[in-house]
């Protein structure tokens, strides 16, 4: 049974803007999925729907149902959330700036038993080196790929059954990238940790993940098994024409075409 399902998902901004038309899409347990799309095409207005995280962007769910576990969550809050296992990485590396690496860690744990913040924070400094490095720095000064390794490590800290990592290689450099998605997918894997992928970069993406769903314009317009898609001609020319991003000298071409929409 898949453990996180979104039935037709609608969500409403300020109560006019459709942001979302009907998105569905499940994730099993342990998968690695990854949600791709341009700007605007309704990525974090997705995960924000999974999260609860739409209402202090007066958004709403104002159609579908998103089930966890089996059951619906779309009443339950955002820390409810994160307590049934739902952890959301926000877009842009939310930290505290002026706290350190280790600091920012203890901020994100909600448990009591020290013993049990002691091992998660030794299995965070295990993924990730470059932070126990940069222990006694205030992590604004961490770069971008640090700053990001620590947003994963401060919701690896909830003890989450399913991740949601909302663009973490933006800004980065490829091999940055890569050594992030590597990490990712370690944990992926030993962890068994179920892990929803929101990206830009369609290459790196399609190459660590087993499914993925394409969304344009608040709609799920293709999915399947990553080596399918990578291999399929439209996404070949519109995802992947230009090192992974966007090539936008094809996107006239795209618009006349648009098979997958019709
Ligand atoms: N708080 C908000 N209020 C009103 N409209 C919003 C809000 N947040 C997003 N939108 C709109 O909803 C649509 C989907 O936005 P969303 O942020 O989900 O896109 P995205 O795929 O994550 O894009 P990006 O890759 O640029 O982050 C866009 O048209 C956006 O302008
Ligand atoms: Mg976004």
């Amino acid at each position: 049974m898949p453990a996180l399902v979104l039935e037709n998902v609608e969500v409403i901004y300020d109560k006019v803007f459709l942001a979302i038309k009907g998105v569905s899409l499940d994730i099993g347990e342990g998968e690695m999925v990854a949600l791709l799309g341009s700007n605007g095409a309704g990525k974090s207005t997705t995960l924000k729907s999974i999260s609860g995280l739409l209402g202090p962007e007066r958004g709403l769910v104002t159609r579908g149902d998103v089930t966890w576990d089996g059951r619906s969550i779309i009443a339950m809050g955002a820390p409810e959330r994160v307590a049934s296992g739902l952890v959301h990485v926000l877009e842009g590396r939310r930290i505290f700036g002026h706290l350190t690496p280790d600091e920012n860690l203890i901020a994100a744990w909600r448990g009591g038993n020290s013993g049990r913040f002691n091992e998660l924070r030794e299995q965070v400094y295990a993924y990730f080196p470059r932070l126990k490095e940069r222990i006694k720095s205030k992590a604004g000064y961490l770069s971008g790929g640090e700053q990001q390794m620590l947003a994963i490590g401060r919701a690896l800290m909830t003890e989450p059954e399913l991740i949601m990592l909302d663009e973490p290689s933006l800004g980065l450099s490829p091999l940055l990238v890569q050594e992030i998605f590597g990490i990712i997918s370690e944990i992926n894997a030993r962890e068994k940790l179920s892990v929803l992928l929101v990206e830009q970069n369609a290459a790196a993406t399609l190459d660590i993940v087993d499914r993925a769903y394409l969304i344009e314009q608040g709609q799920v317009v293709m999915s399947g098994a990553a080596d399918v898609l990578k291999a399929n001609p439209d996404v070949q020319d519109f995802y992947l024409g230009g090192a992974g991003k966007v090539d936008y000298r094809n996107v006239k071409h795209y618009r006349r075409r648009k098979r997958w929409l019709a």
